[in-house]
C-alpha cells in the first residue's frame, strides 16, 4: 500500500451539524454475537473500517455468512449459534486490530477445534499474555512467542471451566475475552477488574440473552446460554467525535452538532474533561438504542485551561489521550496525564508519539513514565508522521487546525482503521 500523506490548512472556523461513523468496539461485538446467535442480526450504522472488516473475515473462515448492504454499514450476521462456528482451514488474520484478537481468543478458547490467529507488525508485538493466561486457567492450550505472550498464536480449545478471575489492568479486551470464553465454560465464570473499563460486552450479551450479572467491577456469565439474534443500531463513536469535539473547542468562532453518538458512561470521559477545561459543551436528546445511551453533543469555541487526567478517569479516555494533549497544547497553563502507562502498549506507544510529535508542531511537552506533561503553546505548521496509528494521525491534524500555516500528516492512510471519510466530514465543516 502506499502511504497518503495529508496537507492540513487552518480553517477560519468549524460550522455544521454532522454524524460520525459507527462505534469501532459496539461494531465488532455486534459481528461476534451475531455469529454466536441464532438466527439473523441486523446491524445498522456498522463501521466499516479496516478493524471490524478484519473481524468479519475471520468470522468468514468460520464459515459465517454476511451480507453487507449501504457501502458495508449495513450488515446481516447469519448466526450459526454458540456451538455453529467450524474449525478455520487458514491463519485468522486480525489485522492491526487488537480488539480483534483479543475478543476472539475468548471466543476461540471455548471451541472444540485448533484454530491460529496472527496479525500486522504492530499486533504481533502487542501483548497478548493478559489474555491467553486467564484463557489458561479455564482450561484453554494456548501457544505463541514468549510463552503465548505474542502473536502469532495457536489455540486448542474446548471443555472449559467457570472460574473467578482477576484481570491486572482495567481493560475492556481482557474482560470481554474471559467472558466471551464463559459462554462456553461449564458453570459461571466471574471476571474481576481493578478499574471500571468499557461495559459494551456486559451491555451487548445481555441484550442477546444471556444471564449476566455485575458487582462493583465484577461481571459473571453463566455459560451454554443460547444466543437469540437480535438486531443492532451502532452509536456514533464517541472515540472518532473526540477529534471533531476538540478541533470545534480549539478553532476559533467553532460551533459544530454531532447527533447520534454513543455516550456510554464507561466512555463519555471525553466530555467530562473537556467540561472541566472550560469547555463549551452541550449534550442533550439522550436515548437508550440496544442498552447503549446515545446523545447529540453541540461544540462550540472556547478558551480551555489545563487539568489533570489520571485515575479512573484513565480507562474513561483511554482512546481520547492523544487528542486530549492537542487540547492541553492550547489550554492555559498545564496539562498533566499520568496512571496512563497502558497507551505504550497501543497501536503504537501513544506516549513516545505523542511527545515527539507534538514537538513537531512546537508543542512544550514532557514525557513521563506513565503519561506527559503539556504546556500552553503556540502551535506552527509541521511535518508529522502517523507511525501507521490512526489515532496519532488525526490527533495530528487536530494539531494542524490550530497551528500557523500548513501541516502535513504522513501516512494517513491507517485513518480508515476507525474513520473512514475523516478529511472529508472535517472538510464539510471548514468556513
Ligand atoms: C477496546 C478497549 C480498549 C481500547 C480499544 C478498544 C474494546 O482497549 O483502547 O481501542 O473495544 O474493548 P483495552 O481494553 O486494552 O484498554
Amino acid at each position: 500500500m502506499f502511504a497518503i500523506n495529508k496537507l492540513v490548512r487552518p480553517p477560519k472556523s468549524l460550522k455544521g451539524t454532522i454524524r460520525v461513523p459507527g462505534d469501532k468496539s459496539i461494531s465488532h461485538r455486534a459481528v461476534m454475537l451475531g455469529a454466536l446467535a441464532e438466527g439473523d442480526t441486523r446491524i445498522e450504522n456498522f463501521l466499516p473500517g479496516e478493524d471490524c472488516l478484519s473481524t468479519i473475515s475471520c468470522f468468514k473462515a468460520m464459515g459465517v455468512q454476511f451480507t453487507m448492504e449501504q457501502g458495508g454499514t449495513t450488515v446481516t450476521v447469519h448466526g450459526k449459534g454458540v456451538r455453529g462456528l467450524r474449525e478455520p482451514a487458514t491463519v485468522l488474520d486480525a489485522g492491526n486490530s487488537g480488539t480483534t484478537m483479543r475478543l476472539l481468543l475468548g471466543i476461540l478458547a471455548g471451541q472444540p477445534f485448533f484454530s491460529t490467529i496472527t496479525g500486522d507488525a504492530s499486533l504481533v508485538n502487542r501483548p497478548m499474555g493478559r489474555v491467553t493466561g486467564l484463557l489458561a486457567r479455564m482450561g484453554a492450550g494456548i501457544w505463541g512467542r514468549q510463552g503465548g505472550n505474542y502473536a502469532p498464536l495457536a489455540v486448542k480449545g474446548g471443555n472449559l471451566t467457570g472460574v473467578t478471575l482477576h484481570s491486572q489492568v482495567a481493560s475492556a479486551q481482557v474482560k470481554s475475552a474471559v467472558l466471551l470464553a464463559g459462554l462456553f465454560a461449564a458453570g459461571e465464570t466471574t471476571l474481576v477488574e481493578p478499574a471500571q473499563s468499557r461495559d459494551h460486552t456486559e451491555r451487548m450479551l445481555e441484550y442477546f440473552g444471556a444471564a449476566v450479572s455485575k458487582r462493583d467491577t465484577a461481571v459473571t456469565v453463566q455459560g451454554g446460554v443460547e444466543l437469540k439474534a437480535a438486531d443492532i443500531f451502532v452509536p456514533g463513536d464517541i472515540s472518532s467525535a473526540a477529534f471533531i469535539m476538540v478541533a470545534a473547542s480549539i478553532v476559533p468562532d467553532s460551533d459544530v452538532t454531532i447527533t447520534e453518538v454513543g455516550v456510554n458512561p464507561t466512555r463519555d470521559g471525553i466530555i467530562e474533561v473537556l467540561k472541566a477545561m472550560g469547555a463549551d459543551i452541550q449534550v442533550k436528546n439522550y436515548t437508550v438504542i440496544n442498552g447503549e445511551p446515545v446523545a447529540e453533543i453541540r461544540i462550540k469555541h472556547a478558551p480551555l485551561k489545563g487539568v489533570e487526567i489520571s485515575g479512573s478517569m484513565i480507562p474513561r479516555t483511554i482512546d481520547e489521550i492523544p487528542v486530549l494533549a492537542v487540547a492541553g497544547a492550547c489550554a492555559s497553563g498545564e496539562t498533566v496525564i499520568r496512571d496512563a502507562a497502558e497507551l505504550k502498549v497501543k497501536e503504537t506507544d501513544r506516549i513516545r508519539a505523542v511527545v515527539e510529535e507534538l514537538g513537531k508542531f512546537g508543542v512544550a511537552i514532557r514525557e513521563l513514565p506513565d503519561g506527559m506533561i503539556i504546556r500552553q503553546s503556540q502551535l506552527a505548521g509541521a511535518v508529522s508522521n502517523s507511525r501507521g496509528d490512526h489515532r496519532m494521525a488525526m490527533a495530528a491534524a487536530v494539531a494542524g487546525l490550530a497551528a500557523t500555516g500548513e501541516s502535513l500528516v504522513e501516512d494517513a492512510a491507517c485513518i480508515n482503521i476507525s474513520f473512514p471519510g475523516f478529511f472529508d466530514l472535517l472538510d464539510s465543516l471548514r468556513e
